[in-house]
């Protein structure tokens, strides 16, 4: 969706008034008919034990449109546009001062948490979000397939490359003609971020930005993990996920027709649901390593509930918050649409358990997941993650090629750092 000037300023203007008893709370929610349904409990929670009332607020769906459309809300210092919204996991470096302080009202859910997601979240001290769910990058397949053609969940990159050429072929040649080998979300956005950094980490090639702040990207091993994937388009991956976010991804892949997808673990839920054509076809496995010598790197995702700095309803903000908190709340996100709770006693519920049991092996890959440069870049993430996203756009759409892209990109880095990250 975009956002005119227009709309925003409707949506300004047209903002209930908040009284002292019962407040009314402006809080984010997605469309499409499941997120509505786990927004609508959230609603009828909040509605039931408090005083207050909830509203729903529409935005952009893809993490760098939204964080657009609420740097536009904090510059006009608006207090009834939104109140509560869902954090990327790389955002408290950047809208830190947009962000209520929630340490004392928050600060003995703690211990109910992962420690890594809880401490995201900890800027300067202050606690600025309570996690809802974290995310790192998986792989999944098609274990129907590689049954049939005797193939193992493979361990390197190139290893996925050759059986994904290799089943796509066969299975076109066998009537098949819509299959891929491999999608994943490649348009020029944050989520193209996340690939690459697993790309280049998974083959030694740092993390673009170290945790000191130096620009490492400029390296060989960078240059052939860029050039490796864009030898995938149009051999194993359509042309088409130069344009896709996840959710175009899941739908070919959902539809049957891929072999391999790169996704977050939302997808997995959602792929095992009883419509769906791949229903008990599907496995999940690490994103593959760079080579022999490479490592497995899922990059850390995940979002944070806030409250907007000028909010007028901070007690019934941070009412709210808590009740996004709950273990409950936390298992019908889960239950609903498939995202890992942030919280640890949610792995133990029976439910939880019957539906995902592949939610303990995911602890693994989170603990081991890489954070993208969010922290050493501070502020300036927004414009180092642009610069790395258009870098990997233009090798993946062969405008350029890898050893030319990361040394572009290094001095694009310099450029926006300066003398320091700030
Ligand atoms: C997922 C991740 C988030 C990431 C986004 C990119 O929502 O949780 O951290 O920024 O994907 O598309």
């Amino acid at each position: 969706m975009k956002w005119s000037k227009l709309a925003l300023a409707a949506l300004i203007t047209s903002g209930a008034v908040a009284t002292a008893q019962a407040d009314t709370v402006k809080m984010e929610c997605g469309s499409g008919a499941t997120v509505r349904s786990f927004c609508d409990y959230v609603k009828a929670r909040f509605e039931a034990e408090t005083p207050h009332k909830l509203e729903f607020i529409d935005m952009p769906a893809s993490s760098d449109e939204k964080l657009s459309m609420l740097q536009q809300i904090f510059a006009t210092r608006a207090s009834n546009v939104i109140d509560v919204f869902a954090m990327d996991v790389i955002w408290p470096g950047v809208i830190d001062r947009h962000l209520l302080d929630l340490t004392d009202s928050v600060k003995d859910l703690e211990p109910a948490f992962f420690p890594s997601a809880w401490q995201n979240n900890v800027v300067n001290g202050r606690i600025k979000g309570v996690p809802s769910f974290i995310d790192a990058g998986l792989m999944f397949y098609r274990s129907d397939l590689l049954a049939k053609y005797d193939e193992k969940p493979p361990e390197t990159w190139a290893e996925l490359a050759r059986m994904a050429e290799r089943i796509q072929n066969a299975e076109r040649e066998a009537g098949h003609r819509t299959l891929h080998g491999l999608v994943f979300h490649g348009k020029a956005y944050e989520g193209l971020t996340c690939v690459a950094l697993e790309l280049i980490a998974s083959h030694g090639g740092g993390k673009f930005v170290d945790a000191d702040g130096t620009i490492t990207v400029n390296n060989p091993r960078a240059a052939e993990a860029l050039d490796a994937a864009a030898s995938w388009i149009e051999k194993i991956a359509p042309r088409g996920v130069l344009g896709y976010q996840e959710e175009e991804a899941r739908a070919v892949f959902q539809n049957g027709d891929s072999v391999f997808m790169r996704n977050w673990p939302y997808a997995y839920l959602l792929s095992q649901d009883d419509k769906s054509p791949v229903k008990g076809k599907v496995g999940i496995m690490p994103v593959p390593r760079g080579g022999e010598a490479g490592q497995h790197a899922a990059t850390l995702g995940g979002w944070q509930w806030a409250v907007n700095v000028n909010t007028k309803v901070p007690e019934a903000s941070i009412e709210l918050v808590r009740i996004l908190a709950e273990p409950e709340t936390q298992k019908r996100n889960f239950m609903l649409m498939g995202v890992p709770p942030a919280r640890t006693d949610v792995y133990q519920d029976p439910e939880v358990q019957a539906k995902g049991p592949y939610l303990n092996d995911l602890k693994v890959v989170f603990d081991a997941a890489v954070p993208r440069p969010s922290t050493p870049t501070r502020s300036q993430y927004p414009r180092v993650s642009n610069a790395i996203w258009n870098a990997t756009h233009d090798v993946l759409s062969g405008r350029s090629d890898g050893a030319r892209a990361v040394a572009e990109l290094d001095t694009r880095l310099a450029r926006i750092k300066g003398k320091d990250w700030r």
